[in-house]
């Protein structure tokens, strides 16, 4: 088994590999499974509202004594509760999406969180890095839920190279192969999402995760580029929906109102045509619902496997 991962020791996990905070799907039942499977849980807080956060800190507590993170939704509307509350319940390590966690960042060092921003750019990553982040995701647009501009093959590198932290690579990153490039890259390990919904333990409706598992390499869209919060999900009715309307000029506002609770309707109520069904573009390589353990297992061994297989290319002369 491959082993000598700074970003382990850094926050006391087994394995460089850390699941990414969904919302409505990051609850105890998953964060506890991938912790103790040695990786890293991460509560994805979403808009939900403060007391539901406190409620899955406290299970995923009852479910395992290995470090979890939560992650922060910087647009939810209980963003200033939810912070008070993780400082509260002393988290050990949050990560942070959807916006700018620069203006916290002082405080959670003080308070001895140690902070992952997810970001989609150098500059991002750069000022994240000198405001105090210990790590920082890279994230490409190849990933699902609101994603950036740039490629995971080109940002990862080009973050590694511009910050001295640990870089952690997102998007598009469902096996052994994909932790083996993303380490080539300059990441010290990766973050998935899409892979951790077609898990046993993740509690996301059974008809999304066979949208997954029967989901091509085309199956996902960006939605939402003029509202200026742009989405990947599955295509579906509402996808074309959405799109209609984005191309009729409809107004940011009237936008909003549509993709408004459809995030819960999909992934929870497995309505798969009006709900929306965020997923990232490596849902065409996921074929099988498996345990988070084994999920975990496989990467790691395929890496392995990966890295041994590289022994063939010969330097000559
Ligand atoms: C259903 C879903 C919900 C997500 N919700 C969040 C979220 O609330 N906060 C966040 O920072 N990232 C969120 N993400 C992004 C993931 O944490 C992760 O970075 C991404 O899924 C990685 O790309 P992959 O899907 O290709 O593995 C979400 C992703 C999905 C698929």
């Amino acid at each position: 088994m491959l082993t000598n991962f700074a970003i382990c020791d850094l926050l006391h996990i087994d394995y460089p590999i850390i699941q990414g905070g969904m919302a409505w799907l990051g609850t105890a039942e998953l964060v506890s499974a991938v912790s103790n499977a040695g990786g890293l849980g991460v509560i994805g807080s979403g808009d939900a509202p403060t007391e539901w956060l406190r409620e899955q800190i406290r299970q995923t507590r009852e479910r395992t004594d290995r470090p979890f993170a939560v992650n922060i939704m910087m647009m939810s509307p209980f963003l200033a509760d939810n912070l008070k509350l993780v400082v509260e319940e002393k988290v050990g390590i949050l990560t942070f999406g959807g916006g700018n966690p620069g203006g916290y960042l002082t405080g959670f060092k003080e308070a001895g969180i140690k902070t992952m921003p997810v970001v989609s750019s150098v500059a991002l990553a750069r000022r994240l890095e000198k405001l105090g982040a210990d790590v920082v995701i890279a994230e490409g647009m190849e990933s699902g839920g609101h994603v950036g501009e740039t490629t995971t093959m080109a940002l990862v590198p080009q973050v590694a190279g511009s910050v001295k932290v640990p870089v952690i690579a997102a998007g598009g990153i469902a096996d052994g192969r994909g932790l083996v490039a993303a380490l080539a890259l300059g990441a010290q390990g990766v973050q998935m999402g899409t892979r951790f919904i077609c898990s046993e333990e993740c509690i996301a409706h059974t008809r999304f995760k066979e949208q997954i598992l029967q989901a091509g390499d085309r199956a996902t869209i960006v939605t939402g580029i003029s509202t200026g919060h742009p989405v990947r999900c599955l295509e579906n009715k509402l996808t074309y929906k959405f799109m209609a309307l984005e191309k009729a000029g409809a107004s940011k506002d009237e936008l909003e109102e549509l993709g408004r609770g459809k995030l819960s309707l999909g992934v929870m109520q497995g309505d798969i045509e009006q709900g929306s069904l965020m997923a990232g573009q490596i849902a065409g390589l996921i074929k099988e619902i498996k345990p988070v353990k084994l999920i975990i297992q496989d990467i790691m061994a395929e890496a392995q496997q990966v890295i041994d297989a590289m022994g063939r290319y010969k330097t000559k002369g």
